[in-house]
């Protein structure tokens, strides 16, 4: 075998993996017929589709078409439609009718908008520690963390991948109190056959340009609670009232509105979803099964119950002692041959600087020795982003010939 492009040999890889986001003349028309008919906003709520004020002809709306889609995609009644994730999380959790004094258990392995929504609200995210095999919240753990102000879980589906939600469920409905799901990465995923955003009371997706569906920024909050959907619709238009006047605002709420222009985009990228993320699932099948084989390489677990996986990230673990190197210096050498990873989070969300400050209503320190998994995760992973996945099983040759070549001439790499 060839040494080690970082070493100066040929590597593995020279051609570019496949690019995100993906379009065609689908998201271009939608965007153009938005442009031209002068409906740049969803310009009432509910389902009418009336004029705007001193504006064009009425023509229907396109965020209300893509609340529609996207919910049945799901298997949920309703979407509400939010500028992105995070907003999507405090309207569903404001919606719920938390606020300050009140816990919401979450998982330190994950974007730090799991635990800044429900901060945003008033509200105190606790951690609790993650399943070593899948990342994903250890619903073993949850217990201990509840305490009488506990009033929501919020599981992420990390990677895309469904957290244990027969589990998580169970223990809600215990303390009676409601599950949101947290599918930023998962859409299009699915749990015991039913989409990941059906299981709770209510669940939040992310639109950001990283995911795998996207408009650059987006979010949406599913249900298949009518008065949970309206009150969600209301917060997000600034505590107005479907049928009532426009300048009487009910409750305190945001204008988090998403355009016509982002419904476009989301449309054609909804349309899109189902090939891709079958295309996703038989490439990181088969790159998983390849990737075991090396020594030091452990893809994450499955569990049967996820169904669906929505591979927003392909995660494995990278044991330094069984590879023979560092992870950094893995990385870099990776790189090198032409394969594209990083490290993930670098160290889990209790550990920001955000948490250390002595006016929040609990110390955040003690969740370093609480959450060994969370540690241990952020000290191993490895992620490749989606897009590698959207090849063909040559692309994932290419990437588990790459680690194949750096394990085989570990010792010529110095650290
Ligand atoms: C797990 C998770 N939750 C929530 C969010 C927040 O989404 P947004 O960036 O759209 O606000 C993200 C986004 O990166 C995320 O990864």
């Amino acid at each position: 075998m060839n040494s080690l492009a970082i070493l100066g040999g040929p590597p593995v890889r020279t051609k570019p993996f496949p690019t995100w986001p993906v379009f065609d003349a689908r998201e271009e028309e939608s965007l153009l017929e938005v442009l031209r008919s002068g409906h740049w906003w969803r310009y009432t709520l509910g389902e009418a589709t009336g004029p705007p004020q001193g504006g064009a002809a009425s023509a229907p709306s396109k965020v209300s078409e893509l609340q529609r889609n996207f919910a049945a995609a799901h298997g949920c009644r309703h979407g509400i439609a939010c500028v992105n994730g995070t907003a999507a999380l405090e309207v569903a959790l404001r919606a719920l009718g938390l606020g300050p004094g009140d816990e919401v258990i979450v998982p330190p392995y994950t974007f730090v908008a799991t635990a800044t929504a429900p901060m945003l609200i008033g509200a105190t995210p606790v951690f609790c520690d993650i399943d070593p095999t899948t990342f994903n919240l250890d619903p073993g753990r949850i217990e201990e963390a509840i305490t009488p102000r506990t009033r929501a879980i919020v599981p992420v589906h990390f990677a895309g991948l469904a957290a244990d939600m027969e589990a998580i469920s169970g223990i809600a409905a215990r303390q009676g109190i409601p599950v949101v799901e947290d599918a930023a990465h998962a859409h299009g995923g699915s749990w015991n056959g039913r989409p990941l955003g059906s299981i709770g009371t209510a669940a939040t997706f992310s639109f950001q340009a990283s995911k795998n569906m996207t408009a650059g920024e987006g979010g949406l909050v599913t249900t298949s609670d009518p008065a949970l959907a309206e009150v969600c619709e209301s917060l997000v238009w600034v505590g107005r009232k479907t049928g009532r006047p426009w300048y009487e605002h009910h409750r305190l709420g945001w204008n988090y509105r998403l355009t016509e222009f982002q419904a476009a985009i989301l449309l054609a990228q909804l349309e899109r979803l189902p090939a891709q993320t079958a295309l996703r699932q038989a490439n990181a099948g088969y790159l998983s099964a390849r990737l075991r084989e090396i020594p030091g390489i452990s893809p994450l677990a499955v569990p049967s119950y996820a169904t669906g996986h929505a591979w927003h990230i392909f995660v494995f673990r990278f044991l330094e002692s069984d590879f023979g190197v560092s992870r950094g210096t893995f990385l870099r050498a990776l790189e090198a041959e032409g394969i594209p990873a990083s490290s993930g989070y670098a160290h889990p969300l209790y550990r920001n600087p955000l948490f250390e400050n002595p006016d929040l209503p609990m110390d955040y320190r003690r969740f370093v020795d609480l959450c060994p998994e969370s540690e241990s995760a952020c000290a191993e992973a490895v992620w490749l982003e989606h897009r590698l996945l959207l090849g063909n099983e040559r692309d994932m040759d290419d990437i588990a010939n790459a680690i194949a070549k750096i394990q085989a001439h570990r010792a010529s790499l110095r650290e």
